[in-house]
């Protein structure tokens, strides 16, 4: 048995989706149970050609048999994951903890009105930050008060717990990115929680001493949405000239992208007390490097970028991601 963490390692949109839906595929995961912030993520993954974009339900849903949970640290739109459910055909398996915050209609007028939130902050319109607010007051509502959602109340800690006393292969999705974290991230541009991987094990109620690993995501060239510092970044124009530039899965803004910054992986990987790295983007690096799943396939500018990276971080790339395809991966676990 193991249980997982996945988690963001500098911004968010690392390719979290695609990570865990290889090691959810290859590990054979019975539950999938997300945490973070809540529907302002958005996940990328694709299933052969098909492509899809989901901001409630685990991206781990593209394993077929595996059951899956949304923690009760995360808030929920009723409407959103309805939506998602229905979508993806996954109303058999899903699961709601009974405390879940609820986003409602007020929130998200007031994310997209308030000029502070939406133009200084750059959030994502979604009512996360007003939401997480109402909660904090004591006066939000919870999804075992909503009718929509009665067929798929649950106890999420419980099942996780008793999934892992089972023996059974636990994954828990982080959202996000470290550097988006109310506590260690780039304050006041920061999304309304911590995003670390603590945060994700309470979010849905799983104890430090259970988990055995955290996989921490990095991409080649990062991106951030939204405002803030980014001592990286690169003009739009270089972006577009190196074939790089990248757009929102949610709000389908331009990410701005920068080049790769160790000293800033290094710091997110101490405190997420990662047990190893997975970087996608590496067909970035060296576009002949596009799909391939086998180590020595790569060129020898990709393998130098991965052991200056490694050397940068301080621990193992054990996860190579060659393109945005489940099976665009190089795995040396
Ligand atoms: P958040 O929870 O919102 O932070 O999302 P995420 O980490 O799941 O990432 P998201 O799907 O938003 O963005 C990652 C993007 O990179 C998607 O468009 C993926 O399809 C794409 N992607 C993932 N891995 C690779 C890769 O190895 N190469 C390339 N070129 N694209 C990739
Ligand atoms: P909020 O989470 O919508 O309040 O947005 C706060 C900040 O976090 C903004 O800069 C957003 O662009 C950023 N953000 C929130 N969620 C994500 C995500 O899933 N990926 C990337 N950036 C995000
Ligand atoms: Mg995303």
């Amino acid at each position: 048995m193991s249980c997982t963490i996945i988690v963001g390692g500098i911004f968010g949109d690392e390719g979290k989706g695609k990570i865990l839906a290889h090691i959810a595929e290859t590990d054979g995961a019975s539950v999938i149970a997300r945490g973070g912030v809540g529907p302002n993520a958005g996940h990328t993954v694709y299933i052969g050609d098909r492509k899809y974009g989901v901001r409630m339900i685990p991206s781990g849903f593209v394993h077929p048999s595996a059951r899956l949970l949304i923690g009760a640290g995360v808030l929920v739109n009723p409407d959103v994951l309805m939506k998602e459910v229905n979508e993806c055909g996954v109303a058999s398996r899903i699961g709601v903890d009974k405390r879940c915050s609820i986003i409602e209609e007020k929130h998200i007028e007031e994310d997209k009105s308030s000029s502070y939130l939406s133009k200084n902050i750059g959030t994502t319109g979604t009512g996360c930050g007003p939401a997480n607010v109402d909660r904090v007051k004591r006066i939000a509502k919870q999804a075992k008060d909503i009718d929509s959602l009665k067929d798929f109340i649950t106890d999420v800690p419980l099942e996780v717990n008793e999934a892992l006393d089972a023996g059974e292969n636990v994954i828990l999705e982080g959202t996000q990115g470290f550097y988006l974290s109310i506590y260690y991230g780039t304050y006041p541009y920061v999304t309304s929680k911590d995003t670390s991987a603590s945060q994700i094990a309470s979010d849905v109620g799983v104890g430090p001493t259970r988990i055995d690993d955290v996989v921490m995501v990095v991409k080649a060239f990062p991106t951030r949405v939204g405002e803030g510092i980014f001592k990286t970044e690169i003009g739009k124009e270089e972006a577009e000239k190196l074939g790089i530039a990248e757009y929102g899965t949610v709000t389908g803004r331009a990410r701005r992208i920068g080049y790769w910054d160790g000293e800033m992986a290094r710091y997110s990987a101490m405190i997420n007390g990662a047990t190893m790295i997975a970087i996608t983007g590496l067909d970035r690096v060296d576009a002949s490097c596009r799909g391939a799943r086998d180590y020595d396939k790569l060129s020898d500018k990709v393998k130098e970028f991965v052991a200056r990276a490694e050397k940068d971080v301080g621990l193992p790339f054990k996860l190579l991601s060659t393109g945005p395809g489940t099976d665009e991966i190089i795995d040396l676990r």
